[in-house]
C-alpha cells in the first residue's frame, strides 16, 4: 500500500482486508494519541485478521504475563505509577551524569579502530547495550546478550501468531528474568539504576516482583534495537549530507534531529479503541485496532515543508519520532546523547570515511534493523 498517497487522499482509512485502522495525517495521529478511548493495551486485545485464522486454527496464546506487565502496554493509572518509578532515570541531571560515561565508551570502542569500521557491531551495538545494561542496572557481562534478546522480542511482538516465534520471543524473556534474578540477588545492585528503584518499590510493595524484570525487559526492547539502528542511519546520513571532517557538533545535532523526522525507525505504534471514537466522519468501534503511522505522518506536507527532503538546517523537533502524548518516548533525550556522541566520536577521530560494502538490513521486524555498515576510514 503506498501509504504517502493515502495520506494525501484519506488520512484515516479502515483496512478491510486487516481489519485494522490505518491513520497517516500528522495532525490526526496527533489527535488520536491524545485520546484516552484509545488504549496502548493492544497487544493482549487487538487482532487483525491474521490472528483471527490463525487462533481459531492453533489457540495459539498470545503475548506472555511478562510483556502485558510493561508500561508501554497498559494505560493509566499502572502506566503513570511504573512510569513514574523509573522517569527519574531519565531527567536532565541524570543524563548530564550518564554523559561521561557514554563518551568514554565512544573513545573506548573507537580506540585502535583504523582502515576499516562495521559501524554497527564495533561501536552502535556495544554502546547502546552498555548504555542499556547500565541504566537497569545489569552487569556489563550481560550487555553482548542484549541484541539477541531484543530481537526475539521484537520479532514476539510483530509475529505473535506464528508459534516458534511466541517459543523464541518467550525464551529471550526467561533469560531476562533470570539475568534480573542473578543481578538482585548479588551483592550491589547499582545505586540509581532502574533495579534499584524498582527493587524499593516492590519492597513497599507499590509494585508486583515480576514488575521488576517487565521493566527491564521494556527498556532493552524500546532502548537497544531503536538506538543502536538509528546511530548506524545517522553515520550514514552524515556521509551524504555534510563534509564529513568539517561536520561541527551543532550540525551533527540538527541532522541527527531532521533524520528522526525523515527517517523514522518506528514506523507505526498502535492503539486499541475501548469506546468507539468519532473523528472527521469515521467511527472507530470499540475493539478495532488503529495503527499510527509515525514516518508516514512525518512527511505530512501540511505539516512540513518540503517534507521528503532530508534538510539539516530544518531545525524542527516537532516530529513524531519518539511518538506523542503519554507514552511519549522516556528515553528521547538519551538516545538523542549516545547518536551525537557517536557521530562526533567518529568524526574526530578519522578525517575520511566511505561506505566500503552495502549496508545489511534485517528485514520484517517492527524496526529495521541494521546488522552491518562497513566503512573504510582513515585517521
Ligand atoms: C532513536 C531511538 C528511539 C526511538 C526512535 C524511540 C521511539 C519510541 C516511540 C515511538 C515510543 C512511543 C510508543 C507508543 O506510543 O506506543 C517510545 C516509547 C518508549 N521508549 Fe523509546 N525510542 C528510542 C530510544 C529509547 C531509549 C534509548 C529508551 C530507554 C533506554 C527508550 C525507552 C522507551 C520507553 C520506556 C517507552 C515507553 C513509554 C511509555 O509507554 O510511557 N526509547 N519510544
Amino acid at each position: 500500500m503506498d501509504y504517502l498517497a493515502l495520506q494525501e487522499t484519506e488520512p484515516i482509512r479502515r483496512d478491510d482486508d486487516l481489519g485494522v485502522w490505518i491513520v497517516t495525517g500528522f495532525e490526526q495521529v496527533r489527535k488520536l494519541l491524545r485520546n484516552p478511548a484509545l488504549s496502548s493495551a493492544w497487544p493482549e486485545n487487538g487482532t487483525t485478521h491474521l490472528h483471527d485464522q490463525q487462533e481459531s486454527r492453533d489457540g495459539v496464546r498470545r503475548t506472555s504475563d511478562i510483556v502485558r506487565r510493561w508500561f508501554m502496554f497498559n494505560d493509566a493509572p499502572r502506566h503513570q505509577r511504573l512510569r513514574g518509578l523509573i522517569a527519574p532515570l531519565f531527567s536532565t541531571s541524570r543524563l548530564a551524569e550518564l554523559q561521561p560515561f557514554v563518551e568514554e565508551s565512544v573513545d573506548q570502542l573507537l580506540h585502535g579502530v583504523a582502515g576499516q569500521i562495521d559501524v554497527m557491531l564495533d561501536l552502535a551495538v556495544p554502546l547502546a547495550s552498555r548504555v542499556v545494561c547500565r541504566q537497569i542496572g545489569l552487569p556489563p557481562e550481560v550487555a553482548p546478550r542484549i541484541a539477541a534478546w531484543a530481537s526475539e522480542i521484537d520479532a514476539l511482538l510483530v509475529a505473535d501468531y506464528l508459534p516458534e516465534v511466541v517459543e523464541r520471543g518467550t525464551r529471550a524473556l526467561e533469560e531476562i528474568e533470570q539475568a534480573v534474578a542473578t543481578a538482585r540477588a548479588g551483592s550491589e545492585v547499582p545505586a540509581g539504576s532502574a533495579l534499584e528503584i524498582l527493587s524499593h518499590a516492590f519492597g513497599t510493595g507499590l509494585i508486583e516482583e515480576l514488575d521488576i524484570a517487565a521493566t527491564a525487559s521494556l527498556l532493552i526492547f524500546a532502548g537497544f534495537d531503536t538506538t543502536s539502528t538509528f546511530i548506524g542511519k545517522a553515520v550514514r546520513a552524515l556521509m551524504h549530507t555534510e563534509q564529513w571532517s568539517a561536520a561541527a557538533s551543532e550540525r551533527i545535532t540538527s541532522l541527527v534531529e531532521e533524520l528522526l523526522r525523515f527517517d523514522t525507525s518506528v514506523q507505526q505504534v498502535a492503539r486499541i479503541a475501548v469506546e468507539p471514537v468519532e473523528i472527521e466522519g469515521h467511527r472507530i468501534e470499540r475493539g478495532e485496532l488503529v495503527l499510527m503511522m509515525l514516518g508516514v505522518a512525518n512527511r505530512d506536507t501540511d505539516a512540513f515543508t518540503n517534507s521528503d527532503v532530508l534538510d539539516p538546517g530544518r531545525q524542527s523537533s516537532r516530529h513524531l519520532a519518539f511518538g506523542y502524548g503519554a507514552h511519549y518516548c522516556l528515553g528521547a533525550g538519551l538516545a538523542r546523547m549516545e547518536v551525537s556522541a557517536a557521530l562526533n566520536g567518529l568524526v574526530k577521530r578519522f578525517s575520511h570515511a566511505e561506505l566500503a560494502e552495502p549496508p545489511v538490513l534485517r528485514p520484517h521486524n517492527g524496526v529495521t534493523v541494521l546488522e552491518h555498515l562497513r566503512l573504510s576510514i582513515r585517521n
